[in-house]
């Protein structure tokens, strides 16, 4: 089998697994991984590549399942300023080789598959990395509900509601239609949790004040929004025995809420984002219309001991991944971005509506990475196996499975060969002109990024090497966290 000439060949990396870390070499054929197999036992085999990787980090790609981009204005003015070229250029530099988008069905339309056909069409032949999509369902009629089948059909497997956002949100009895017939159809839901009549009203109180800067996003929003809403959830959830996934998750009474219900053998997963990791509300409060830069929803919590709870989450399982929650919003833009909620009677904008969302695709690994907090297997199963078995990618996805898995790898420096060094926007490739992020060192970044074989980001020779179209939309099976269960009965309650 050593004789066999492979297309590359990575040499003598630290290769982490969700499962394992091991000395190997990883030998790669037809865009799938073909073998994995002692350090430097592969160094004479004849490879079209041979990358040396000396001991730094090897790790499935990293899967990125909560992205925004090339959406319509869903709410107030705000446009995502990436589409899926530029949202993908920077997945690959930051090290992630899947991301999953959204395709968000118009609330006045009664079916769900003209959204994923506007968004398969704007996806097709735009992508550096393999890409999916999420159906954000704003409308669930009995049409749309029906559509579910074709949706499984057509390789997507996972939809996302909200009970916030007025254009946005729907009933609890819209919920319990959604998630009942996501059971039928083995989808998963993921759920914006916030009370969207608390904001309401909560906005309405500090609108009267005049209390109207960036910073008061983070007070319409206190965590009781958040952990009322995922108890609801949860409770819908249950009443239908349907799996749910609570995205985005920044308050720890929220998490406290679903670590309740996961000890109850509900089957209730959760996601965190680096901005509930790093950032607290002292980001929205900046001189200016500054902090506008990390309004987001649910908002950054108070202080060091909720980011620290949303750490220890991710440590004992409470989050099943942790994604990027990538919604990039230009902030020096008067039309379509963060200072379209700038006016002349409001100079410091009205918070509420500052495009909610902040970049951070290509941030996400190598934040994380760098906080050395989370165990190497414990990194990759947040950041890319269980976003992959969660959404129905694994094992071609998240895993290096010979025969089985994409070659999509990220290949880190070795150890103490890089300085660490301040991230700052300059350096990315998005289309936004700011992230939240900016001089924080980070001690480690993706030396190299390969998508199903093929180097796609080389950080010292060309950076971007892959092109545009290469990404390829990746047809998902059910969750591998959902079963198929016999059909619900109201009669036993
Ligand atoms: O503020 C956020 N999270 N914006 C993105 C939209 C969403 O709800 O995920
Ligand atoms: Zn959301
Ligand atoms: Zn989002």
């Amino acid at each position: 089998m050593f004789d066999s000439a492979f297309d590359c060949v990575v040499l003598d990396g630290t290769v982490v697994t969700a499962a394992d870390v091991g000395r190997y070499d990883i030998a790669i054929k037809d865009g799938k991984i073909a073998l994995l197999a002692p350090a430097r036992s592969l160094s004479k085999v004849k490879a079209t590549r041979i990358i040396d990787a000396q001991g730094a980090y090897v790790m499935p790609g990293g899967v990125d399942a909560h992205v925004h981009l090339s959406e319509p204005q869903l709410f107030g003015k705000g446009r995502p300023a990436d589409d899926f070229t530029s949202g993908s250029r920077s997945a690959i530099a930051g090290g992630t080789t899947t991301i999953i988008a959204f395709a968000p069905q118009d609330r006045s339309d009664p079916s769900i598959l003209n959204a994923l056909d506007e968004a398969q069409q704007k996806a097709r032949d735009a992508a550096y990395c393999d890409y999916s999509l999420h159906l954000l369902i704003s409308n669930p009629t009995e049409q749309a509900l029906e559509e579910f089948a074709v949706l499984r059909e057509r390789g997507v497997s996972s939809i996302k509601i909200y009970m916030t956002y007025e254009v946005l949100q729907l009933r609890d009895n819209q919920i319990l239609d959604v998630l009942l017939q996501a059971r039928k159809d083995l989808i998963t839901t993921m759920i914006h949790a916030e009370n969207g009549d608390m904001l309401t009203w909560m906005t309405e109180q500090l609108e009267r004040r005049r209390l109207l800067a960036p910073k008061y996003h983070a007070t319409s929003r206190p965590q009781i929004l958040e952990s009322e809403a995922t108890n609801r959830a949860i409770a819908l959830s249950q009443l239908v025995e349907t799996p749910i996934l609570i995205v985005h998750v920044s308050s720890p009474l929220a998490a406290n809420n679903i670590r309740t219900a996961q000890t109850s053998g509900l089957p209730v997963f959760a996601e965190t984002c680096p901005q509930y990791m790093f950032l607290t509300r002292k980001a929205l409060d900046q001189p200016g219309f500054e902090g506008a830069k990390c309004v987001c929803s649910p908002p950054p919590r108070d202080g060091e001991a909720d980011l620290e709870s949303i750490w220890r989450g991710i440590e004992n399982g409470t989050f099943t991944i942790l994604s990027s929650d990538h919604c990039p919003f230009i902030y020096d833009d008067n039309v379509d971005g963060k200072k379209s909620a700038i006016s002349e009677d409001a100079p410091l904008g009205r918070f509420r509506y500052i495009p909610n969302g902040c970049p951070g695709v290509e941030t996400r690994l190598a934040l994380v990475l760098s906080a050395d907090r989370l165990s190497p297997q414990k990194f990759v199963e947040v950041t890319s196996t269980n976003p992959a078995k969660l959404y129905g990618l694994y094992p071609q996805k998240g895993a290096l499975i010979p025969g089985l898995s994409d070659a999509d790898l990220t290949i880190w420096y070795p150890p103490s060969s890089l300085e660490p060094f301040p991230v700052t926007n300059s350096a990315l490739h998005h289309n936004v002109d700011y992230i939240p992020y900016e001089g924080q060192i980070v001690s480690n970044w993706p030396r190299y990024t390969l998508v199903r074989g093929e180097v796609v980001w080389d950080r010292d020779n060309g950076g971007i090497v892959g092109r545009k179209g290469y990404g390829q939309f990746v047809k998902r099976g059910p969750s591998a966290f959902c079963r198929e269960q016999p059909e619900w009965d109201v009669e036993r309650y």
